[in-house]
């Protein structure tokens, strides 16, 4: 078997395409011609994306007796994008090409219009990404309110709150997963940069002498969270914003960046937001956002270091890190090396043909393992078919019942990876999985 990781220019095209075809991401509205950079999640999708949250919510909350989780609303009043910055700062220079009307980030054009090359624009206006909405039936003064484009702000209205229930005390960190929403100039790159995205957030708040050395240990330990899931180290950088283009709250951010097939970029920001956010909202709330510390007699405000990732995003850099072609028997096939904490299905189990008394056996195999991992039950066309079929979305084991399992009571299971078959007696079959999977 040779093995080539694809870097190529096309990559970007290939795995839009799998996702597309195998039920991963779906253009949203497509039937009434899609909806402006949106995206709906499929069945492989909608799994994958829960376990890319469910990997991030076990390693930043389950894990950590030092962070606690918290969903905050969407909606929120003006008062809280006043205080964080949001409504002043929180927008992008936006640009009309002279020549065909079409508008631009500014920043992102190179001075030079992508859809006819002409060099003329308008004067860079600030234009704000937040959406803009009503909330109750009357319009005007008191019912305006704004989507969230990011989840912090909710960490830092219910620190009080959080603090005076769970009995935590600096270093402590709240994590948030949810949707986002962001007013993109130039939404791009498939699921990239989005207007409605899923955000994965974790606000920790630590005695400000500490906050350089927990901003590095946030680095680093969120750069060994891809890697532990499978993106090589050679496919991941780091970035340290220059002071001139931190956003409005930050004293200092490194991006983790990952080789996307049109070059580095950001997957994750890393950011030390000061006092910022919680100095702003005791300001213009009046209520105290402070930590009085009895051991030193110390009151004080945190500083918050903040690790922030697309769930979206981050399940688009596994895909493109995981997709491989590679050639099996003389066989090319598509196959994606998914980690299985992230595949949409862990297990598919394959009769081998559709005869009832495979069937029966097979169904029971399925209640063995369903209750223990996601499994996908595939019974149509030939085996190898079927076999690639599952390699291409990523399933690292495919359980196949035969008409000798009848006799024997065991199973053929398959490894995606180096597609060795071994014969796994019934009654051992979810111990032998767990322990491939490292659960034993
Ligand atoms: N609370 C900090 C914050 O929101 P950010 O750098 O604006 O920081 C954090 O966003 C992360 O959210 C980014 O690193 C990226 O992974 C993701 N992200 C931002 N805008 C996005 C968009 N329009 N579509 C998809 N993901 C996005």
């Amino acid at each position: 078997m040779n093995s080539t990781p694809e870097t190529t220019p096309d990559l970007l095209d290939k795995v839009t395409n799998l996702a597309k075809r195998r039920g991963f991401i779906f253009p949203s509205a497509e039937i009434y011609g899609g909806f402006r950079s949106t995206y709906d999640y499929g069945p492989l999708g909608v799994n994958m994306l829960r376990n890319v949250k469910q990997v991030w919510w076990r390693s930043m909350v389950q894990m950590r007796p030092d962070i606690v989780g918290l969903d905050a609303a969407i909606l929120g009043p003006p008062a809280i994008w006043a205080a964080s910055g949001h409504l002043e700062t929180f927008s992008d220079p936006l640009v009309d090409c002279k020549k065909c009307k079409e508008r631009w980030r500014e920043d992102k054009i190179d001075g030079v219009c992508p859809n006819c090359g002409s060099t003329e624009f308008t004067e860079p206006r600030a234009f704000n990404l937040m959406f803009k909405t009503q909330a109750g039936p009357v319009e005007g003064e008191g019912a305006t309110a704004y989507l969230r484009p990011e989840t912090a702000q909710g960490m830092f209205t219910n620190f009080a709150n959080v603090l005076s229930t769970v009995r935590k005390k600096p270093p402590f960190g709240i994590a948030q997963i949810g949707k986002s929403f962001r007013n993109e100039i130039t939404p791009q790159n498939f699921v990239f940069r989005t207007r409605e995205f899923e955000l994965m957030e974790m606000e920790y708040f630590v005695p400000p002498a500490d906050a350089d050395e927990w901003h590095r240990y946030w680095i680093e330990t969120r750069r060994a969270w891809y890697v532990d899931l499978g993106i090589p180290e050679d496919q991941l950088r780091l970035h340290e914003h220059a002071k001139a283009d931190l956003s409005h709250y930050s004293r200092g951010t490194t991006d983790i960046e990952f080789a996307y097939p049109w070059g580095w970029d950001e997957l994750e920001g890393i950011a030390n937001r000061g006092d910022y956010d919680l100095t702003q909202h005791a300001k213009a709330s009046g209520v105290a956002l402070d930590y009085f510390d009895q051991t030193t007699n110390e009151r004080y405000t945190p500083y918050v270091i903040e690790p922030a990732v697309g769930a979206t995003r981050a399940m688009m850099a596994f895909l493109l890190a995981a997709y491989h072609e590679d050639v099996v028997e003389g066989e090319s096939r598509t196959v994606l090396r998914l980690d299985w904490r992230l595949a949409p299905y862990q297990v598919a189990v394959l009769p081998l043909s559709k005869k009832p008394e495979l069937e029966s056996v097979s169904r029971e195999v399925l209640e063995l393992l369903q209750p223990h991992f996601m499994c996908d039950y595939d019974v149509t066309q030939s085996i190898g078919r079927r076999y690639r079929r599952q390699d291409e979305v990523g399933t690292p084991y495919c359980v196949t019942v035969d008409f000798d399992s009848l006799e024997d009571r065991a199973v053929t299971v398959r490894d995606r990876d180096t597609t060795e078959q071994v014969r796994v007696p019934i009654a051992e079959l979810l111990a032998s999985l767990r322990e491939r999977t490292g659960q034993s």
